[in-house]
């Protein structure tokens, strides 16, 4: 017997954590929640719309402004902003460039957190951030901690935006990963870092599929524990 649970994935940036994410959820038939991609879409409207982001009366203006859904398109999870297709400009330079300053906003977080656990309340779920196995779901049944080495990490990125057609330059990316890494690690709200009950994995020497098929046996074996 098996018990649905809820996953939790949390680590640095460009660690692999949607690529695990969205295996274990095709593979257990589970929801995925990308939360940084809902950090992200808050950027990007930030961005469009010239939002002072010092200012809270600002922020909080376009939080009540912004709508973020998930829909899968082409067997793919796709981010939508106020009904518009964002999957692919949320994903590029000035987003990276701005996101974790406007994650790090309290008022910016109250809001995605919220949001994350009305869409995340049935078991059967699986998220990846920053902040899930300490603030969003601290009761999750796994906890997933991911690194891997910054190399590693700044060539995968590179791979990911040259296959999109981008062109950035190797230190560009590991001066984003990095600065990203630091904000996100020393913010004052809810910073990154590792649940007392997380298990972490350094995936700098492991394939997809043998981390995929290391974590699932991991997902499997809760899921017992849980229903024995
Ligand atoms: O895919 P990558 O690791 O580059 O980043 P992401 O997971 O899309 O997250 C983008 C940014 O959103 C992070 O650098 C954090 O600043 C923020 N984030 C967060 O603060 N809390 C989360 N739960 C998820 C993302």
């Amino acid at each position: 017997m098996e018990k649905k649970i809820t996953i939790a994935v949390d680590g640095f940036a460009s660690c692999g954590k949607s690529t695990l994410a969205k295996g274990i959820a095709k593979a257990l038939d589970y929801a995925y929640i990308d939360t940084g991609a809902m950090y992200r879409a808050v950027t990007l409207y930030c961005i469009e719309n010239e939002v002072n982001i010092k200012d809270d009366a600002s922020i909080q203006n376009a939080l009540d402004a912004i709508d973020i859904r998930f829909k899968t398109i082409d067997g793919k999870n796709t981010t939508f902003l106020n009904d518009k297709n964002v999957e692919e400009d949320i994903r590029k330079m000035p987003v990276n460039n701005l996101v974790s300053e406007v994650a790090a906003i309290s008022l910016v977080r109250r809001a995605m957190v919220r949001q994350q656990q009305e869409m995340g309340k049935e078991k059967g779920v699986i998220l990846d951030g920053r902040d899930i196995g300490t603030v969003v779901f601290p009761d999750a049944e796994l906890k997933l901690f991911m690194t891997a080495n910054i190399n590693v990490r700044t060539q995968r990125r590179l791979l990911e935006l040259q296959a999109k057609g981008q062109t950035v330059s190797l230190e560009e990316i590991a001066k984003n990963l990095q600065h990203r890494d630091h904000i996100d690690s020393t913010r004052a709200d809810s910073p990154l870092k590792q649940a007392d009950d997380a298990i972490v994995i350094d995936n700098s020497n492991l394939s997809e599929s043998e981390q995929l098929a290391m974590c699932l046996a991991l997902s499997k074996l809760r899921m017992r524990e849980e229903a024995s």
